[in-house]
C-alpha cells in the first residue's frame, strides 16, 4: 500500500471561482475552472488527509472521497473557511475569490429601461487576510498556503501578498504564460515563503504541481505533520 504521510491531516481546499448575483438571473465571476485546487485535494486525500473542499463555481465536479461544502459567494465561502478553521491543520487558498460584489442584489430581474446603468460594487471580505488574522490569535495554526496569480512583477506581488495576507507560502502563477493558470491543464508556479524563493515548478499537470506543493507543505511543517 502507497505511504500515507498526510494521515491525520485535516486539509481544506478552496477552488474555483465566487458567484456575486446582480439579480436572480445574473450574477458576476471570473474565468478560474477549479482545477488546481481539485487536483491539491485530490493528492491530499491519497495521501491520507481528511480533506474538506469549499466551493465556487467550477468547471467540472469534484473529486471522490471528499467532503464538498458548496458556497457560492465570497461572503459564503468566507463563512465556511472560518467556521471549519479550528478543525484545519492546513488550509490551500486556490478560489479565485471576487473583490467586490453588487451593493443591492434585485429580488426580481432587472429591467432594461434606461440607456445607461452603473452597478455599484462594494469590497467583499479578503478570506486569506481574514485566516491570517485569525492564526495570530490561535496559536499560529493551521499552516497557510495562498495563491497569486499575476500579469507583471510576479514575484515582487507575491511576495507582498505573503506579507500582508501573513500566509506560510505563497503560490505565484504568471496567467499571461501559455500553459500556466486559468482552465489550463498544465501549471507553472513560483512557491515563494518567508525567507523568499522556495522553488520554481516548471510546466506540468496540475495535479503534478500538487504533489510537488504537498511534498513543500509536509518539509515546512515538518514536527507537526508526519512525513
Ligand atoms: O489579492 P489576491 O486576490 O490576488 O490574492 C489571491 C489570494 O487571496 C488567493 O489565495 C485567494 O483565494 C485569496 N483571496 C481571498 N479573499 C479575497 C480575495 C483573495 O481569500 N477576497
Amino acid at each position: 500500500t502507497a505511504p500515507k504521510p498526510l494521515a491525520g491531516q485535516r486539509v481544506l481546499v478552496t477552488a474555483g471561482g465566487t458567484v456575486e448575483r446582480i439579480d436572480p438571473v445574473r450574477y458576476i465571476t471570473n474565468d478560474s475552472s477549479g482545477k488546481m485546487g481539485f487536483a491539491i485535494a485530490e493528492a491530499a486525500r491519497d495521501r491520507g488527509a481528511e480533506v474538506t473542499l469549499v466551493c465556487g463555481r467550477t468547471e467540472t465536479t469534484a473529486p471522490n472521497g471528499i467532503r464538498v461544502v458548496k458556497a457560492e459567494s465570497a461572503a459564503e465561502m468566507h463563512e465556511a473557511v472560518m467556521e471549519r478553521l479550528a478543525a484545519t491543520d492546513i488550509v490551500f487558498k486556490a478560489a479565485a475569490v471576487a473583490d467586490y460584489r453588487p451593493l443591492h442584489r434585485a429580488t426580481q430581474k432587472m429591467k432594461k429601461t434606461t440607456d445607461q446603468l452603473s452597478l455599484e460594487l462594494v469590497r467583499n471580505p479578503d478570506i486569506l487576510q481574514a485566516i491570517g488574522e485569525w492564526k495570530e490569535t490561535n496559536g499560529g495554526k493551521p499552516f497557510v498556503v495562498g495563491f497569486a496569480a499575476e500579469t507583471t512583477d510576479v514575484e515582487k506581488h507575491a511576495l507582498d501578498k505573503l506579507n500582508r495576507k501573513k500566509c506560510d507560502l505563497i503560490v505565484a502563477n504568471n496567467v499571461a504564460e501559455a500553459g500556466a493558470g486559468f482552465g489550463s491543464e498544465t501549471n507553472i508556479v513560483s512557491v515563494y515563503g518567508q525567507g523568499g524563493l522556495v522553488e520554481h515548478v516548471p510546466q506540468m499537470t496540475k495535479r503534478a504541481v500538487a504533489e510537488r506543493l504537498l511534498d513543500i507543505v509536509q518539509a515546512d511543517v515538518k514536527g507537526t505533520v508526519k512525513r
